[in-house]
């Protein structure tokens, strides 16, 4: 991967709190699509984090499902709406404001976690993040992710400009995630 041409990914709550500061939902009120299709993999009761939720779509949805869900995401306002369209839907959601790095993670405690296109992250942060995700699941435990590939470059329809942030499927079966012997991934 190309890391050394990529210029720095800076001040991601600046650039995260600017633009959910704008009116409505960034990516919806709804959850993400490949999400809802696959959180059966979980049953109502069970514990799941929220990585990077942004204005809470998906845990929101999550907690409807009748889950135990925590959320957290580095844009309090995003966070603030996502507290907002909880208490509109009658829904309780753990929400946090947190970067990914300072959070007070679970450890060997959920059932799922939840890591819908939290690309933010370089590779060494990335390779935090993996490892945190994975030793916050008891044993059997299922982690959801998904991202782009470096494909998502030529498309230009979102996604961080940076191929180095981008999953290969060798990359996140291979090095990202050489703890993944605690949970499974989907
Ligand atoms: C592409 S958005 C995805 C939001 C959400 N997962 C969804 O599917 O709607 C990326 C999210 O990562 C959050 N983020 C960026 N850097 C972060 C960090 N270091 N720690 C925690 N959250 C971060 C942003 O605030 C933003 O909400």
């Amino acid at each position: 991967m190309n890391t050394k041409t990529d210029p720095p990914f800076s001040d991601q709550a600046h650039t995260w709190n600017q633009r959910f500061a704008a009116p409505g939902f960034l990516f919806g009120a709804e959850p993400n699509g490949w999400l809802r299709e696959h959180a059966a993999v979980w049953s109502p009761g069970e514990r799941v984090m929220c990585v990077a939720d942004g204005e809470g779509r998906n845990s929101l949805w999550l907690a409807e499902q009748g889950l135990n869900v925590e959320a957290f995401d580095i844009a309090e306002t995003g966070v603030a709406k996502a507290h907002s369209l909880a208490a509109q839907r009658g829904v309780t959601v753990g929400f946090s404001v947190a970067d990914c790095d300072g959070y007070a993670w679970p450890e060997a405690t959920c059932d799922g976690v939840a890591a819908i296109f939290v690309q933010f992250a370089d590779p060494p942060l990335r390779e935090r993040l993996f490892t945190r995700m994975v030793s916050a699941l008891k044993s059997g435990g299922r982690l959801l992710l998904q991202g782009y590939t470096p494909r998502q470059l030529e498309y230009r329809t979102g996604g961080p400009p940076l191929v180095s942030h981008l999953y290969t499927v060798s990359g996140v079966r291979g090095s990202d995630m050489r703890s993944l012997s605690r949970g499974r991934c989907c």
